[in-house]
C-alpha cells in the first residue's frame, strides 16, 4: 500500500498507508491527521484540503483540473505547488508522497 507522508506548519512528519485509489484528503481523514478540513467532503468545492506537494513531487501527481485551479484561488495563502489533497488520488507510483498542510487549516 503507498504512503504518503504529511508534514504540519511546524515540521512534525505524519506517515500513513492508504490503499490505491483513496484520495490525500482521505488519507488524511481517515487518520486523524490535523491541518485537512475537508469540508465539502471532496467534491473539490471549498478548498480546505489546501496541501502543499513536497517539490519533488509535484512533476509526477500532474496537473491540477480547471476546476480545482478556480478552487484553489480561494485556498488561503496559495503557492504555485499547492494543490486540493481530494483531488490526488493515492496509486503504488505515488508511494512516499509528502505533502505539507497549511497553517491557516490548524496544521
Ligand atoms: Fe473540499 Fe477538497 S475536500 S475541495
Amino acid at each position: 500500500m503507498p504512503q504518503i507522508t504529511y508534514v504540519d506548519a511546524g515540521g512534525q512528519e505524519r506517515t500513513v498507508e492508504v490503499s490505491s485509489g483513496t484520495s490525500v484528503m482521505e488519507g488524511a481523514i481517515r487518520n486523524g491527521i490535523p491541518g485537512v478540513l475537508a469540508e465539502c467532503g471532496g467534491a473539490c468545492s471549498c478548498a480546505t484540503c489546501h496541501v502543499y506537494v513536497d517539490q519533488s513531487w509535484t512533476s509526477r501527481i500532474g496537473n491540477a483540473s480547471e476546476t480545482e485551479r478556480a478552487m484553489l484561488e480561494y485556498a488561503n495563502d496559495a503557492r504555485h505547488n499547492s494543490r486540493l489533497a481530494c483531488q490526488i488520488t493515492m496509486t503504488d507510483a505515488l508511494n512516499g508522497l509528502r505533502v505539507t498542510t497549511p497553517e491557516t487549516q490548524g496544521g
